[in-house]
């Protein structure tokens, strides 16, 4: 018979825990982290009131797939997210992977503008690291909440070395979704996130990360954004389209110092006639012009609705306007040229 002493486990522990990924999960606060009167609460809940250390606490079987820490970076309700928010986060992330001890960083995060804060750091990381956002469409006390399992995926991937390299990443309902081409397309249900025309990235299935599809555009690494000495980033406002509509909301973005405006337009992106000449006037006096659609898939073609070229305005390609808008601001952190910005809207 065989006795195997306390040294001899606590060895074997350690042995264990040496081969599993570091994963920092950083916490900001949302669904995943909110709590409701009872069980079958799944409206009227309170958001961003339980701490990281909770979150990790309700899901034991994140020490089997890889050694993970918490931090509380922010509490607070994702439609309350800032651009304030968006650089200290990044640069977090950024100083964590550049440690040797950090494989990869999970964020837990309101679903939502879960999409903004993933494509935002989907253009300022540094890194190759995996990164990957997750939240919950059900708050952490609900019957059947979805935040422990989908904490659990989120915490596979970015312990998978397969993971690296292929941008920030979303792990919602099973599914791997790339921040570019994610969106949250319901207000309730837990399978809210869908990337609808590009298609999404892949499963999480029986502990495993499967992967099918990744995007083409730069990211990460390979973008030319770098936001380490920036403490804030240019006003960019978004204008939406409607039948009816009239230069109210666009002038006052643009009479309060807007640098940039998102012309949520209808259909591909098109101009309504009261409101065009409001956008030529801005663009004339130096606010940048992007054309974007309501309609939240499809190409807005350049020169297709309006005379681009003649406006001098960019057209936002595929992204959405909230995602629009953070490659603009971005783009204006480093150039005001209308075509350099037209680029940089079919590269990323
Ligand atoms: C939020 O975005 O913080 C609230 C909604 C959610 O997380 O589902």
């Amino acid at each position: 018979m065989f006795i195997i002493t306390a040294s001899q486990v606590q060895a074997q522990d350690a042995a264990q825990k040496a081969k599993l990924a570091n994963v920092s999960i950083l916490a900001t606060g949302g669904t995943i982290a909110g709590s409701g009167a009872s069980s079958t609460t799944t409206i009227g809940y309170t958001a961003a009131t339980v701490g990281v250390q909770q979150l990790i606490k309700a899901v034991p079987e994140l020490s089997k797939v890889a050694n993970v820490s918490g931090e509380q970076v922010f509490q607070i309700a994702s439609e309350s997210m800032t651009n304030d928010h968006w650089l200290a986060l990044g640069k977090r992330v950024n100083t964590l992977l550049a440690q040797s001890n950090v494989d990869g960083i999970v964020i837990t995060h309101g679903t939502d503008t879960l999409e903004e804060t993933a494509y935002f750091l989907n253009l300022v990381v540094k890194s190759r690291k995996p990164v990957v956002l997750v939240g919950a469409m059900r708050p952490s006390t609900a019957m059947s909440a979805d935040g422990p399992i989908n904490l659990y995926n989120a915490v596979l991937l970015a312990a998978d070395p397969g993971a690296a390299g292929k941008g920030v990443m979303v792990a919602m309902g099973d599914q791997i979704h790339g921040a570019r081409d994610v969106s949250k397309t319901n207000t309730s249900t837990p399978d809210a996130f869908k990337t609808l025309d590009l298609g999404m990235m892949g499963y999480i299935q029986g502990g495993k990360p499967y992967f099918y599809h990744v995007s083409t555009r730069k990211h990460t690494a390979d973008t030319e954004f770098d936001i380490s000495g920036l403490n804030a980033l240019p006003q960019v406002d978004i204008v939406y389209g409607y039948a009816n509509m009239n230069p109210v909301a666009l002038d006052a973005f643009v009479a309060a110092g807007a640098k940039g405006i998102i012309h949520a337009g209808t259909g591909d992106g098109s101009l309504a006639a009261k409101v065009k000449p409001a956008l030529s006037n801005a663009r004339k006096n130096g606010t940048l012009i992007v054309r974007s659609s309501r309609v939240g898939q499809g190409i807005v073609a350049r020169n297709g609705e309006a005379n681009d070229d003649e406006l001098d305005f960019v057209v936002s390609d595929t992204l959405n306007p909230q995602k629009a808008r953070i490659l603009l601001m971005l783009a204006l952190t480093k150039t005001n040229n209308s075509k350099d910005i037209q680029r940089m809207f079919y590269n990323y």
